[in-house]
């Protein structure tokens, strides 16, 4: 099917299911456009709390689509992709979670969004990149083992007081960037504002301007004079900062910024997955019910 036939097909499936679509700004450029919402993931799950559909089709990773059935559970959640997972998500399993609890009694669990539903049933509080900060310095306890993101969790420790155990998961995306790098890009264009996400390694943000999940980075972009950037997080972001910024310059810190599950959805992938009513995505209730405390204490304070 041709591109044009795949979005009227997608727009009539829309209408059978009364369905809604959102998607991550990691997204293919193609897929942001036939979306309704596009948005980094506190974005997402404000929105998904607020829909008016029967049917949310999700563009992004699994642990996004599962956060929207977490809060949505008379609502039907379908991932775009069925495989479509997040390798730092999977870094840590509730056994694991188990055990650090155990060898650090007393402390509080904070977990990223990029979680499973069963580490948030575990948590007491949930974050993301654009409230991590925020979600830490609201806990009464001084002590927080904070997972699964380790560079996240040390861009945090630098905005609190609090002490924070760091589990050693990382996301592959940023965490490769290296600080050579943004230094021989910086000298290919010196003009430029280096923009980096949280996820990156703390060397790699003390060279930035700022450090900003993808939506800030959106927002500081416009409301930025600077004329040219070096970002540093998935090159998905970069087709929303030209269309928002058609006289700005963006460049990337290496040609290696792709997240492989970010881009296994294609138009082609939602029309099977919209036709085929497939990818449903669902959480066991008395997970639901415990995730949701998780991720319900972190939109009351953000
Ligand atoms: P944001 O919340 O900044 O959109 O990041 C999500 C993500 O998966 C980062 O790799
Ligand atoms: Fe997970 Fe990294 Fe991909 Fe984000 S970019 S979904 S953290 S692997």
């Amino acid at each position: 099917m041709f591109t044009n036939q795949l979005k009227e097909r997608i727009a009539r499936l829309k209408e059978e299911l009364k369905a809604v679509i959102v998607a991550h700004n990691y997204q293919r450029a193609e897929v942001q456009d036939i979306a309704d919402f596009v948005g980094d993931s506190l974005e997402l799950s404000r929105q998904c709390a607020e829909v008016d559909a029967e049917t949310i089709i999700f563009c992004g990773v699994r642990f996004m689509a599962e956060t929207a059935a977490i809060i949505n559970p008379y609502r039907t959640v379908v991932l775009s992709e069925g495989s479509a997972g997040c390798p730092l998500a999977d870094m840590i399993n509730v056994d694991e979670l188990r055990e650090w609890k155990q060898r650090y009694p007393g402390a509080s669990v904070v977990c990223y969004i990029n979680s499973s539903a069963e580490i948030k049933a575990e948590s007491e509080i949930c974050c993301t990149s654009a409230n991590s900060d925020k979600v830490v310095n609201s806990i009464a306890n001084d002590d927080i083992i904070f997972i699964p993101d380790q560079n996240l969790g040390a861009y945090t420790a630098t905005k609190t007081k609090k002490r924070l155990i760091l589990y050693p998961g990382f996301c592959y995306v940023h965490h490769r960037l290296k600080p050579e790098q943004v230094k021989l890009a910086k000298q290919l264009h010196p003009e430029a504002q280096v923009l980096v996400h949280p996820e990156c390694r703390p060397e790699v943000i003390a060279l930035a301007e700022a450090a900003l999940s993808t939506s800030q980075m959106l927002r500081y972009v416009k409301a930025n004079s600077h004329n040219s950037f070096i970002i540093g997080t998935e090159e998905g972001l970069l087709h929303r900062l030209r269309l928002d910024n058609p006289d700005k310059s963006f460049y990337l810190v290496t040609n290696s910024q792709i997240c492989t599950d970010m881009k296994k959805t294609t138009l082609e992938t939602i029309v099977k997955t919209m036709e085929l009513r497939q990818n449903i995505v669902t959480v066991p209730e008395e997970v639901r019910l415990k995730a949701k405390q998780a991720v319900d204490r972190m939109l009351a304070i953000s």
